[in-house]
């Protein structure tokens, strides 16, 4: 979970001052938002009146923040229901395209509405699905084995307590269909901890969200694709929420930015491109004010690199995340 969120009612987009200086050079060109949300991040690009925003959303309930902007920003603004590793079909005729902004993760809209059933509060039917998606939470607690099971709360939730969680899950659905109070009380039995800072359920409800919504594969393709539409000299920036995406964002930046030595022995040049300039290799975090302003930003990341080159292969890239696009794979089949 990450977001723009604080109380209830209030939506702070994350890191946006931030986000507006490093982008704002870029000034006078399209922008596409691949996370619109509430729109925190459009709303202030579309500030600087030469600058146009294609934004996206998978989840079709923003349409409503959507269609106020288009009325205000009708030859600036467009939106789009779709997920971003489908990037490459929007049509940028007529566009300048500058720079490319994902800001991962759920919106406290998202978290707060009973149906989509994101929070380990709800008493909802399991679900989690943002939108545009092929299976539910239902089905993977219901449906998928043991073995899988606990590799999924093992691989995106880093839930040492897996098997014992998995094992069950397996138990207990053999006499219902399991919904999300069902999986909060098997969780809380196994790990039976109190007074921690974390729910214990965080850890196994994270792994299922970034599951039921293939996170790990939409970030990778969203990445590949947008550079593949990204002129040179344009920008890509990423927010991230959790230490899996950020590894994500980080190699794909660092390595296809400086040349790698396969040894320190024998120094020699790895084939394939430079194809980013980065400014800091560090990332932007949220200064103390924003966290305690907006305390979910305190675990957000910005990292942002300019694209210098067109050519690519990112053989390498998807090597290293192999594993993790395997796993989602296992959706297919439900
Ligand atoms: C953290 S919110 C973005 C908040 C936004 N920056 C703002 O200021 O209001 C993330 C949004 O991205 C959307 N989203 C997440 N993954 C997506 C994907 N793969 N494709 C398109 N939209 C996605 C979610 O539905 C959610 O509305």
């Amino acid at each position: 979970m990450n977001a723009t969120i604080n109380s209830e009612k209030n939506h702070f987009p994350v890191l946006l001052d931030e986000l507006i200086s490093i982008i704002s050079p870029l000034y006078g060109g399209t922008f596409i938002d691949c996370t619109f949300g509430q729109g925190g991040y459009s709303k202030e690009i579309l500030k600087y009146s030469k600058n146009k925003v294609i934004a996206l959303d998978r989840d079709i309930d923003v349409l409503k923040d959507a269609n106020l902007l288009k009325n205000k920003y009708e030859n600036r603004f467009q939106f789009k229901n779709l997920k971003f590793s489908n990037i490459n079909k929007i049509d940028l005729k007529n566009h300048k395209l500058k720079g490319i902004i994902f800001d991962l993760g759920y919106s406290l809209k998202q978290i707060q509405d009973k149906k989509k059933g994101i929070s380990f509060k709800s008493s909802a039917r399991l679900n989690m699905k943002m939108g545009l998606n092929n299976f539910s939470a239902y089905e993977v607690i219901n449906k998928m084995s043991e073995d899988e099971l606990s590799k999924i709360f093992k691989y995106f939730g880093d839930e040492s307590k897996n098997k014992l969680i998995s094992r069950y899950i397996i138990e207990k659905r053999k006499l219902k269909d399991l919904n999300t109070q069902d999986l909060v009380n098997i969780i809380n039995r196994v790990k039976n901890y109190k007074n921690k800072k974390t729910h214990n359920a965080t850890k196994a409800f994270q792994a299922l969200r970034i599951f039921v919504n293939q996170e790990i594969s939409e970030l990778i393709y969203g990445l590949i694709e947008g550079f593949k539409i990204l002129p040179i000299g344009g920008i890509i920036a990423v927010v991230t929420f959790h230490s899996l995406e950020d590894k994500i964002v980080k190699f794909f930046f660092k390595n296809y930015s400086e040349i790698q030595k396969s040894s320190r022995y024998f120094p020699d040049i790895k084939d394939g491109k430079i194809l980013f300039k980065l400014d800091k290799k560090k990332p932007i975090v949220p200064s103390r004010l924003e966290i305690r302003t907006n305390p979910p930003s305190r675990s957000a990341k910005l990292r942002y690199a300019i694209k210098i080159d067109n050519s690519f292969d990112f053989k390498e890239f998807n090597k290293k995340f192999n594993f993790f696009l395997e796993l989602e794979n296992l959706g297919k089949k439900l």
